[in-house]
């Protein structure tokens, strides 16, 4: 079967943001605790943050971190994380049924933010609390000093401020789930309120409010509009969340999950514009794409600690076990954000570390690299540069409700000052090949440099603590360069299931 595809070095879809890359911590399982952070390690350093977590941290490299939250946000007191760590308050965290140490705070988490070279994307609770806390928490976080809170931060023991530029405001505030949930003009007029209180502090802030928690919520897409509707003039991002599923573990339409979130895309960038232009507004908004993965392996195993009468410290839930068609999947939904980067300047994988992560730790041995760790590693690697627009011409294959959708899921991004075009590819085809014909239009004398596959003959193998290696990339084989009078050209064969 073949797969055509065209590109030019002067179709540009949008210069990517390198946040498209970035990642999200909560406080909850044993995402931070047990996690990042884990003093009795003995790989752990001085301040109890393990030194194998942050390695496979820094090769992922994302550019920034959402944190504290997620659910948990939502009845959150950012003061119970700082001051003495022996004197901080252990509480109830309602969103998941597990205790809070509070051992680390907002001081512990930027300490490990500037040893990862991550920037923080702090979230405010705008469920349980409001303006005040929110702008008291600016204040210790970005004043410099002369002011009660930005005093107290220094008394703490931090003299700079650390100058966090982007503010969530709150977390899925539409979820009747949520410590706090409004209805869309109330939250749209709450994160009105407190956008304008946070700008008025510094009007350089980017601010993200919330949209939809998924697409089948009932207030979907109106929600969007209604929110939007208050807040247009004060935030700058809108945000999504997604997760995918194969409970009915159908390949064909699992391996098509990101032709949904291809629509949800297009449908809030049109509530963007409808209200932009119903505004009669100059200002743009963006997707934040602030929650996404796989996430559906645990869900059973996990109902005992979220409905059970205990509260566990730091329980391991939402620990997905990742196979090789979850990391075909996470190929696919980069590439969906890499075509879609106009609109979706921000997106975090959620999460980072042991809850629904490409990074994994056992409490005493070493940590390892889930499946989608490679498909993350790559884009976050060689995804950044302009995203070039493709005429794509692929066999397709019917994917249920999704329609046909083609077998080639292909994106590519050019480097320019480095002079390398990255294509991430993948044959979602079960059973056949496709030979490959990209014209690579506006550029000459193009050479392989380096082709890394992700394949294997069973699509639910998955990496373990035993066997933290099985899965991982190989070098490819099978592409060339053929130069033609007009264009250079990458031809070759992708295998069935695999990712390139
Ligand atoms: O990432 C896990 C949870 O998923 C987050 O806490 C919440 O925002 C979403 O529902």
């Amino acid at each position: 079967m073949n797969s055509n595809v065209t590109l030019h070095r002067d179709f540009v879809i949008s210069e990517i943001d390198d946040r498209l890359y970035g990642a999200f911590l909560e406080h909850m399982g044993r995402a931070i605790y047990q996690g990042i952070y884990q003093p009795d390690h003995a790989d752990a350093d001085e301040n109890g943050f393990r030194r194998d977590v942050l390695e496979l941290v820094k090769e992922l490299a994302p550019p920034i971190v959402r944190y504290p939250g997620g659910n948990f946000v939502s009845a959150y007191n950012w003061e119970d994380g700082i001051g003495p760590q022996e004197e901080r308050p252990v509480r109830l965290d309602l969103a998941w049924h597990s205790r809070e140490s509070n051992q680390v705070g907002i001081h512990e988490f930027a300490d490990w933010c500037e040893l990862a070279g991550i920037d923080m994307m702090l979230a405010i609770n705008l469920g349980s609390r409001g303006i005040d806390a929110a702008r008291n928490y600016l204040e210790y976080v970005n004043h410099p000093g002369g002011s009660a809170w930005s005093n107290l931060r220094i008394k703490n023991g931090r003299q700079q401020p650390w100058n966090v530029r982007m503010w969530c405001l709150g977390n899925e505030m539409d979820g009747p789930w949520q410590v706090g949930h409004k209805s869309a003009d109330e939250y749209g007029h709450l994160a009105n309120e407190t956008g304008k209180a946070l700008k008025a502090y510094d009007s350089d802030l980017e601010l993200v409010a919330c949209g939809s928690s998924n697409p089948d919520m009932a207030s979907y897409p109106e929600w969007e509009a209604a929110v939007l509707d208050h807040c247009y003039e004060t935030v700058d991002y809108i945000s999504l969340h997604m997760y995918f599923t194969n409970h009915a573990d159908n390949l064909g339409e699992y391996l098509a999950l990101n032709e949904r979130l291809d629509r949800y895309i297009g449908s809030i960038a049109g509530v963007i514009d409808y209200i932009k232009a119903k505004k009669r507004s100059r200002k743009d908004v963006h997707i934040c794409f602030d929650e996404w993965n796989v996430w559906y392996h645990s869900v059973e195993q996990d109902k005992q600690v979220l409905q059970g009468r205990d509260w566990p410290f730091a329980p391991p839930i939402l620990e997905d076990l990742y196979n090789v068609e979850d990391a075909l999947l996470i190929g696919c939904v980069i590439n969906t954000f890499i075509r879609r980067s106009d609109r979706v300047r921000i997106a975090c994988i959620a999460q980072l570390v042991n809850v629904i992560a490409p990074i994994m730790t056992s409490d005493d041995g070493e940590a390892w690299r889930q499946t989608i760790f490679y498909p993350l590693y790559f884009a976050s690697r060689f995804g950044r540069g302009k995203a070039l627009q493709l005429a794509v011409d692929s066999p397709t294959y019917p994917a249920g409700e999704l329609g046909d959708v083609a077998c080639l899921d292909v994106a590519a991004v050019h480097d320019e000052p480095q002079g390398v075009i990255s294509l991430f590819m993948v044959n979602r085809h079960q059973h056949d090949s496709l030979d490959l014909d990209v014209a690579l239009e506006g550029f000459s004398d193009c050479r392989i440099l380096d082709h890394q596959t992700l394949d294997h003959s069973d699509m639910k193998a998955t990496n373990t603590e035993a066997q933290p290696t099985h899965i991982r990339p190989s070098a490819g084989a099978g592409l060339a360069i053929a130069g033609t009078t007009s264009a250079d050209k990458l031809q070759g064969r992708l295998p069935p299931l695999s990712y390139h």
